[in-house]
């Protein structure tokens, strides 16, 4: 019988679950639509001029060198970069032989499982957790033990009880203004967690995109610099600088290397040569420091504007308040279904997304994830206002 090319598709294929967010952003972006639901920087803050400039400057200075294929580690000078950022920052002393450049941590989580997960093997993974990576570790169809959040970081418990019941190979973790929750982990817990790590000869991939992106409260230690010996701490420009330029980093553990390096090579061979020079010139010749400021301080108030409203309009909602990143999680009362919620706001002009894409266990209908980098504070009022409306109505 004939086969359509459906109907061909790998199993490891048919497990990524569809981006409902991607869907829902095809229509969010339409005009006059007012969106909490992209994870998406502001582009207020894309720093146009100077990129354009870096870019000029990288083709005057290297020519064709920048558009030749290169080492699949990544450019050197970015890596030494990343070390030094680490080092005055969070104290942490890494080797430049340690990183890998990546195309954006997305493909950090990618390669990770591809190097660690057969099908069935035990994934631990936050309760809710990043659509994009459920979706990225899907596809090697790991067995999702999932752990529920608290407010201060995961349940160790259950943890521990997935530990001693199920071996897992790996936990995929977001310590830092987490997606979608915008939890972020205590000290306690990040050294109990490193603890369990130790004992259990657990792999964490610990995904960490949104640490500089914080607007509140004194840096946490990053678990990686606990126990550096079995963690891959994955970073990302998409945040700090423009998600477009798909830059990211990953450090890990001297022995995993040359393994993590010969399974990107297999995806892609080395990331966006181009985007690296121009990112290292860029970082090289401007202030991270005061860009990240202007940053910060925005999302700030954009947050601030979004309790506000919420605290007037939608006093129902609960949520624990984030001190960084770029999300509100908000529970909403459990009769509410937000999935049927998104469709009517939608037709008043307000997306946002609904909290089951973000569960492995198919639950979370009253949950919602609201986004406040991308939309300006008259437009975080009117759109809170009108979800309230229309759940009135
Ligand atoms: C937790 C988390 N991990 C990874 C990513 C993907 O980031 P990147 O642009 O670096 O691939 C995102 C993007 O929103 C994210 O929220």
């Amino acid at each position: 019988m004939k086969q359509t090319h459906e109907q061909k598709f790998s199993e490891n294929f048919k497990q990524i679950p569809k981006s409902f967010i991607r869907e829902i952003l095809n229509v969010a972006g339409r005009e006059n639509m007012i969106s909490f639901a992209g994870g998406l920087p502001n582009p207020e803050f894309f720093p146009v001029e100077a990129l354009s400039k870096s870019a000029s400057e990288v083709f005057a200075q290297y020519g064709a060198e920048v558009l030749q294929y290169a080492g699949s580690q990544g450019y050197l000078p970015l890596r030494k970069w990343i070390a030094n950022r680490y080092s005055q920052k969070f104290g942490v002393e890494i080797n430049p032989a340690n990183i890998v450049i990546t195309s954006g941590s997305q493909q950090t989580i990618d390669v990770v499982a591809k190097m660690f997960v057969n099908k069935g093997d035990g994934v631990i993974i936050e309760k809710p957790s990043y659509l994009g990576g459920i979706q990225a570790l899907s596809a090697y169809s790991p067995s999702f033990l999932p752990v529920n959040l608290e407010p201060d970081g995961p349940d160790l418990l259950q943890i521990e009880a997935h530990c001693l019941n199920h071996v897992p190979k790996l936990m995929y973790s977001i310590p830092n203004f987490q997606n979608p929750s915008g939890v972020c982990y205590s000290q306690q817990k990040r050294e109990a967690l490193a603890d369990l790590l130790k004992t259990y000869q657990l792999i964490l991939l610990e995904d960490d995109p949104y640490s500089e992106i914080r607007f509140e409260g004194a840096d946490e230690k990053p678990i990686f610099s606990l126990v550096p010996e079995q963690v891959f701490w994955s970073g990302s420009f998409s945040k700090m600088v423009a998600p477009g330029l798909r830059m990211g980093w990953v450090v890990m553990p001297d022995n995993l290397c040359a393994h993590f390096v010969r399974a990107k090579q297999a995806s892609d061979l080395h990331s966006n040569n181009l985007s690296q020079y121009i990112l290292y010139h860029f970082l090289s010749n401007n202030s991270i420091d005061e860009h990240l400021q202007l940053v910060r301080e925005a999302y700030k108030k954009q947050r601030d504007c979004m309790v506000r409203a919420l605290k007037m309009y939608l006093p129902q909602a609960k949520y624990v308040l984030p001190q960084g990143g770029m999300f509100i999680w908000l529970q909403m009362p459990v009769n509410i279904n937000t999935d049927k919620l998104v469709e009517q706001t939608m037709k008043s002009g307000v997306a946002f997304v609904p909290g089951k894409s973000f569960f492995t266990t198919n639950t979370g209908e009253n949950f919602v994830r609201m986004n406040f980098s991308n939309a300006c504070q008259s437009e975080i009022e009117k759109g809170i206002k009108i979800i309230a409306d229309v759940l009135t109505r």
